[in-house]
């Protein structure tokens, strides 16, 4: 299923000199290079936070009675407004009451999450006292879900469980079941929601969040438009190359680990996948809504992208995303997707293994090190343009005047700001907004 753009190279010599001492293999028997062409700087320790059961593949939605029957008999669905209209939505649901299963259905989706929205979605499903939530749709109707789970269960407001780690054991279990190839939310501890009393969306991070069954049927993304698609599709590629170049684990064993831990073994493996398979799909996926091949690809790499992330987690480029989306309100994707090159560049020295590793895994050969990571750049950046990404802030109406204020929130989200090779400060920010506001990358390290 993976495959990167038509534009790589065929040779083959390694990537680093074999007398360079080789590390942990980034990607698994399948990949097309031997391990020892690594010098990558993967820990030894790995972590990764999945569903009990992922069900992958065209008509696994068939199982979904099966997998909400097992865990209940009451079942709180929540799902996108226009997801509810679909047929394949309408035989779910029947499915479900042909199971024995008694259903309420929340479509009270709203963009973003505003909280308000969020807890009156918990207050339905406490008086409902599901055993079980479904969560049926994009990354908002399974983010929602999350939530919905979560308060069922435990008290509101909302905003004691703001951060990380926060979220008791006690929480209805969730079957995820996306409708779009992004997220990964379906296999992710996160839920992201926007807080009016605060300028930044506001993450809710616990190992608890991780849905219990995630079920991905391609069919489900099958016709989405290409806006969608590409919104989605791009920021599967962020998660996927940013769990890969996270800072390496850091994090001292102990009674509770951060949430996220950064790049490391398990993680890598994922990633690498999610990276070459949504390089190589993502394109078709938008400009031929109906063609299923390209689909399914998009719907396994971000699900891999979403279990790569949900342990290493990601860095700079979403935590970019969080003020600028606020202040432009952008779709989540189309910020951290523009963002992603610009961010590639800034730690183009210090990531050098990883994105050349990426480019191998696309299928290029030959060259040194620095110039399979340049390719890297170039084929996000060239995957972007044709998928209809904006190139620069100033067109999505960002202001320079805006930048430092950009800057200085960012740095608050310090799961994500210190979860980069480089050190977060405001001047590296700064450099960062200031190329991708113009797209002058004079200023950036490669
Ligand atoms: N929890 C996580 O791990 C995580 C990760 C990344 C992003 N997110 C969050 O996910 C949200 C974005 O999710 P998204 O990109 O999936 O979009 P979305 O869920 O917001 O949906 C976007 C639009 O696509 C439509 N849509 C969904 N599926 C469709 C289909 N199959 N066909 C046609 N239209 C369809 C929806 O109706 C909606 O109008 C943001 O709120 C973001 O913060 C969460």
């Amino acid at each position: 299923m993976s495959g990167c753009p038509a534009t790589a190279r065929a040779s083959s010599a390694p990537i680093v000199s074999p007398t360079e001492s080789p590390s942990i293999p980034p990607s698994g028997t399948s990949s097309p290079h031997s391990p020892k062409e690594f010098t990558m700087t993967d820990t030894a320790n790995g972590l990764l936070r999945l569903p009990a059961q992922i069900a992958f593949g065209l008509n696994s939605l068939d199982g979904l009675a099966g997998t909400v029957s097992a865990l209940g008999r009451r079942a709180f669905v929540v799902v996108d407004p226009f997801i509810r209209g679909t047929a394949l939505f309408g035989e779910a649901m029947e499915s479900l009451s042909a199971a024995g299963v008694e259903v309420a259905i929340c479509s009270e989706v709203v963009a973003e999450l505003p909280v308000p929205a969020v807890e009156a979605a918990g207050e339905m499903a406490r008086a409902f006292a599901p055993d079980v939530v479904v969560g049926y749709g994009g990354g908002s109707a399974i983010d929602l879900a999350k939530l919905v789970a979560l308060l069922a269960r435990q008290p509101s407001p909302l905003s004691l469980y703001y951060g990380e780690n926060k979220v008791g054991a006690d929480v209805a279990p969730l079957v995820a079941v996306p409708t779009t190839a992004g997220t990964g939310s379906e296999a992710t501890p996160v839920a992201v929601v926007s807080d009016s009393e605060r300028e930044l969306k506001v993450g809710v991070s616990s190992p608890y969040l991780v849905p219990r069954a995630a079920i991905v049927d391609p069919r489900l993304s099958l016709g989405a438009p290409g806006t969608v698609t590409a919104y989605a599709g791009i920021d599967a590629l962020v998660h996927a190359i940013e769990s890969f170049t996270a800072a390496p684990w850091s994090a001292a064993w102990g009674d509770t680990l951060p949430v996220f831990v950064g790049r490391n073994r398990l993680s890598s493996l994922l990633a690498l996948e999610a990276a070459s398979t949504i390089l190589g799909s993502l394109r078709t996926a938008v400009s031929s809504p109906l063609d299923l091949p390209a689909r399914e690809a998009m719907s396994y790499g971000s699900l891999l992208a979403g279990m790569a992330f949900g342990g290493a987690g990601t860095h700079l480029s979403h935590a970019l995303q969080y003020p600028i989306g606020a202040l432009s309100k952008t779709p989540h994707g189309l910020g951290t997707g523009l963002l992603l090159p610009y961010v590639m560049e800034a730690a183009f020295a210090e990531t050098m293994p990883e994105l050349a590793a990426i480019a191998v895994a696309c299928g290029h050969r030959g060259g040194s090190d620095e110039a399979l990571a340049m390719q890297a750049i170039d084929d996000v950046r060239s995957l972007s343009k044709d998928i209809g990404i904006p190139n620069t802030l100033a067109e999505i109406g960002i202001t320079a005047g805006q930048l430092p204020r950009i800057a200085e929130l960012s740095l608050t989200v310090k799961r994500l700001a210190n979860n980069s090779t480089l050190e977060p400060t405001h001047d590296l920010f700064m450099t960062i907004l200031e190329a991708a506001l113009t797209g002058d990358r004079s200023r950036l390290s490669r």
